[in-house]
């Protein structure tokens, strides 16, 4: 590792031993050896868990170019199948089923390989199918419900690139080749936003440009599936909930990205007399403790 992060890394730890006050001791020299030698046994922790996390975090400092929305792959895939399952009330084997699917699908990578093409920042094709997992992230579970709940509209507040808008109508564009049509409206304060959704997936939505509350006031269909994404504020995040309340189906469900910072999305569903499940991330050789889907169901 290189000499720079190493002195990055030591100034962290000093960081973190400056924070430990040292208490003077008075104890008797049999006590003080008891306690040092009690210590010592309890330090177990550090090389089980923390050390891991240290070495993740100065491996990523060293080689990562990424400095928020971290990609990872999931080391508990299996937890989100069976969330999928209980938010949906479906078979865990049919949930196992639509996560593989979109793993297995080239179609969508050349989609998004080509979209960002077009604008100018290429994707190495190989580089994405090989890291496809990380790079969609939860982004899988969304998939995976509009895929077992055929919804009829699906909007999801705060696109960015559009990976989440791509996705989405991936699953719609499966739906309606199984004869249910389901439509897909994204929002985004940011004009140039969306542009991984190639002119194929637009097909089966659009997005409008503004500030997400706005855009939720004009919506006139019943909502099927929501997705909380874009301005991240506990405050921003409630009032969204709030505007969509008397817009959402009896079938709804309601997914929040921030569920694993705030309480906004548990508040609302104990209002709408919803349940509610969060499914945590527990990413794979990444020192980020992970974020999670809130789902209010
Ligand atoms: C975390 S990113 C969304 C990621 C996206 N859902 C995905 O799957 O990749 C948040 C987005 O919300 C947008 N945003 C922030 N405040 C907003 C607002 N008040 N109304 C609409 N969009 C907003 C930002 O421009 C940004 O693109």
């Amino acid at each position: 590792m290189r000499t720079l992060t190493n002195g990055i890394m030591q100034q962290n730890l000093q960081q973190v031993l400056g924070t430990v006050v040292a208490a003077s001791s008075n104890l008797t020299s049999e006590a003080e050896h008891y306690r040092i030698n009690n210590l010592l046994a309890r330090n177990w922790g550090f090389n089980f868990y923390l050390a891991p996390r240290l070495i993740e975090y100065a491996k990523w400092l060293e080689s990562s170019d990424e400095r928020s929305n971290f990609t990872y792959p999931l080391k508990n895939l299996h937890h989100l199948k069976g969330w999928l399952a209980v938010v949906t009330g479906s078979k865990i084997s049919d949930a196992d089923r639509v996560v593989h699917e979109i793993f297995d699908d080239d179609w969508l990578v050349s989609e998004l390989v080509q979209a960002s093409l077009k604008h100018g920042c290429p994707l190495d094709a190989n580089g994405f199918r090989a890291h496809r997992a990380a790079l969609y992230g939860r982004r899988i579970g969304w998939y995976g419900i509009v895929r077992l709940k055929k919804p009829r509209l699906v909007i999801e507040t705060g696109v960015d690139r559009g990976l989440g808008s791509a996705i989405l109508c991936r699953a719609l564009m499966r739906n309606s080749d199984e004869g249910f049509i389901g439509e897909y409206l994204g929002t985004d304060i940011n004009p140039r936003a969306g542009h991984l959704l190639s002119e194929s997936l637009a097909q089966f939505g659009r997005i409008a440009y503004g500030d997400s509350i706005d855009t939720l006031k004009a919506v006139e269909s019943t909502i099927d599936i929501f997705i909380n994404d874009s301005d991240h504020s506990a405050q921003y995040e409630a009032d969204e909930y709030d505007v969509i309340t008397d817009k959402l189906s009896d079938r709804s469900i309601v997914l929040g990205d921030n569920s694993h910072a705030t309480d906004k999305l548990f508040q609302f569903a104990v209002r709408c007399g919803k349940q509610f499940l969060h499914f945590a991330e527990q990413p794979e050789g990444h020192w980020y403790p992970g974020a999670g889907i809130g789902a209010a169901f």
